[in-house]
């Protein structure tokens, strides 16, 4: 792929494993942002997410790194590394070096997920993961739900923005998702670092229906360019996720999880049948994302869009919103303050 001109090394909060993958005492390795790291978890359940080179000479502690205690211990000399990535131990000298760090990265456990906080400037992090019940503000929570279905697609030519702009692009989905009819915007609020996007839409009926008449809906949170979170009304109660983080500067891993509301059954019913019947509707869900997906692995960003009139306003604001996150906004911030 042409590398998108868009920057790969966006500032917020992305997604790097499942909380899942890393149990008491894993070594977990992974590379992001063109950084190869590791997110350990100590005998607390805590978890670290540090650039994986040690700061003595060089080894990978994703290959034989072990984690004693709170600590997580270099396979090569022994060094000990702190979750502040300070070194607290060399085991053949009184003391330890207190000058070096391994790079840190802040980090939240969210919905089953592990997100990390980016940022090229090392700011400390200026807004909330969104959270996919909590965000809502409707006392919903896991336990109203089937457990989470999850989606996970590595080494993607695609770039996290891509996936936010389909937030504001109405008419996709009718071509990519088969709606009967194109969807309506109600709320495009693009004010701060978390945006939010509500719009009308049904897949259900035929082409002859109105909008007007359509009683059923999504509200999109976008924490940033890393993580979207939506809420359906008047369909199958379902929840999802996405959540993009760039590998390298033509990559991004894509993570998709869906959660289906449990109904209420009527005595009689059988649960495992409505569980079933659930898990059969996340997938559909799912199958919608992957539709996305095929059209993102293949765009090449296209800047200035040719837009029809009704699209100029939604880009044009999520455009705008999306800068704030690029290192360049950093750049022209840090120089208008001298
Ligand atoms: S390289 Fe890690 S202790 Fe020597
Ligand atoms: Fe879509």
């Amino acid at each position: 792929m042409a590398k998108p001109p868009l920057s790969m090394k966006p500032t917020g909060w992305f997604q790097v494993a499942w909380s899942d993958e890393i149990g008491v005492g894993d070594v977990h390795k992974m590379k992001y942002f063109d950084q190869e790291m590791v997110a350990w978890r100590a005998e607390s359940g805590a978890l670290t997410v540090m650039n994986a080179y040690c700061e003595h000479l060089g080894a990978h502690l994703g290959y034989g790194g072990k984690v004693v205690g709170e600590v997580l211990q270099c396979p090569f000399h022994g060094w000990q590394w702190s979750r502040e990535g300070r070194n607290i131990c060399i085991p053949y000298q009184d003391r330890p070096n207190r000058g070096r760090r391994i790079r840190t990265y802040p980090v939240v456990e969210r919905n089953a997920s592990v997100y990390i906080w980016h940022d090229v400037a090392r700011r400390e992090p200026f807004f909330d993961a969104p959270d996919v019940f909590a965000s809502f503000g409707d006392g919903s929570g896991a336990g109203d739900y089937y457990p989470q279905q999850r989606l996970y697609r590595a080494g993607l030519e695609l770039h996290p923005q891509y996936v936010l702009e389909n937030g504001v692009d109405f008419a996709h989905f009718k071509y990519v998702h088969n709606t009967p009819i194109v969807p309506v915007f109600t709320r495009h609020d693009f004010a701060d670092a978390v945006s939010f996007v509500d719009f009308t839409i049904t897949f259900e009926g035929d082409d002859g229906q109105r909008i007007e008449d359509v009683n059923s809906g999504v509200q999109a949170i976008n924490g940033g360019l890393g993580i979207a979170v939506t809420k359906s009304w008047g369909m199958v109660d379902n929840r999802t996720i996405s959540a993009v983080t760039p590998v390298d500067d033509c990559t991004s891993d894509v993570r998709f999880m869906v959660y289906i509301g449990r109904p209420e059954l009527e005595s009689g019913k059988d649960p495992a049948r409505a569980e079933a019947r659930g898990a059969e509707f996340g997938r559909e869900v799912i199958r919608q994302f992957e539709q996305d997906i095929e059209i993102w692995g293949h765009q090449r960003y296209s800047d200035p869009p040719a837009l029809a009139t009704d699209e100029y306003a939604g880009f044009t604001a999520i455009r705008k919103w999306a800068k704030q996150f690029y290192p360049e906004a950093v750049a022209a911030q840090e120089g208008s303050m001298q």
